[in-house]
């Protein structure tokens, strides 16, 4: 089994039902996703999907950096953060390649996304582009707050270098791996994953972006998430089975799932 623990199923729609793509991962095995909120639209459907998909979707709520330049309703996030089936708040952080005219702003967000994770006790899951630095302070003093940092959360999409993946383990977080490790010229990134601890690797698709090798230039989907699974038990030398059944358990105790 193999818990997909970043899908945009909002961003599905127009082309095809979310039904068929989950059908789809759960014929393939992966029984287990979390569906990304970040805008009131995604927020809305993730919970709505995690309240369908009983056991087998869970969302995360929260409001991304696309959202910082038009005055954000953080009243939203926070009341949709109770619903059930709502176990992270994600996906939030900072992004400097494609928004930097609104970097304060998007400091701003962040932060106010990190408390409204704190005060609900949720794990927090992380975008961050060509901003270690701020994101590396803002979840320094976030993880200082938490009485459980081991359940602070995860960086997401993880691209960063060996220095940026032992700060964020030394603060407690997990960390995500996406298709970008199967890529051919990804080999510093695949360095820098066999230096994370097998109980903080999780793997994810971030569909519909991102599509592994073979799939590269396609659209991405759930069902792909075996591949990052076998490029990790290909680099540790473990089988996929095994890959999927450590970062799966991974997922269920960042998650609290049983
Ligand atoms: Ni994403």
């Amino acid at each position: 089994m193999y818990f997909d623990t970043h899908v945009h199923l909002d961003e599905f729609e127009a082309e095809e039902s979310t039904e068929a793509v989950i059908a789809r991962a759960q014929e393939a095995g992966v029984n287990r996703m979390l569906a990304m909120g970040g805008n009131p639209e995604a927020n809305r459907l993730a919970v709505e999907l995690a309240g369908r998909y009983p056991g087998i979707l869970y969302a995360a709520v929260g409001l991304d950096r696309d959202q910082a330049s038009h005055s954000p309703d953080l009243a939203d996030s926070a009341s949709l953060a109770g619903s059930s089936g709502v176990r992270a708040i994600g996906e939030i952080g900072l992004d400097y390649h494609y928004h930097p005219e609104t970097v304060a702003a998007q400091r701003k967000l962040f932060e106010a996304m990190l408390e409204l994770a704190r005060k609900c006790g949720l794990p927090v899951m992380i975008h961050s582009r060509e901003a270690e630095e701020d994101t590396l302070a803002l979840l320094r003093a976030y993880a200082q707050t938490l009485s459980d940092p081991s359940r602070a959360g995860a960086l997401h999409c993880f691209t960063g270098s060996r220095r940026m993946a032992k700060a964020l383990l030394d603060l407690g977080f997990y960390i995500s791996f996406s298709g970008i490790l199967t890529f051919p010229r990804a080999i510093e990134l695949q360095e820098v994953s066999n230096y994370v601890p097998e109980d903080r690797l999780l793997i994810e698709t971030d569909c519909p972006y991102l599509a592994p090798v073979p799939h590269r230039g396609k659209r991405n989907e759930p069902a792909y998430v075996i591949r990052v699974a076998e490029k990790l038990a290909e680099l540790r030398g473990k089988t996929r089975e095994e890959m999927a059944r450590i970062t799966t358990a991974n997922a269920c105790t960042l998650l609290n799932i049983e």
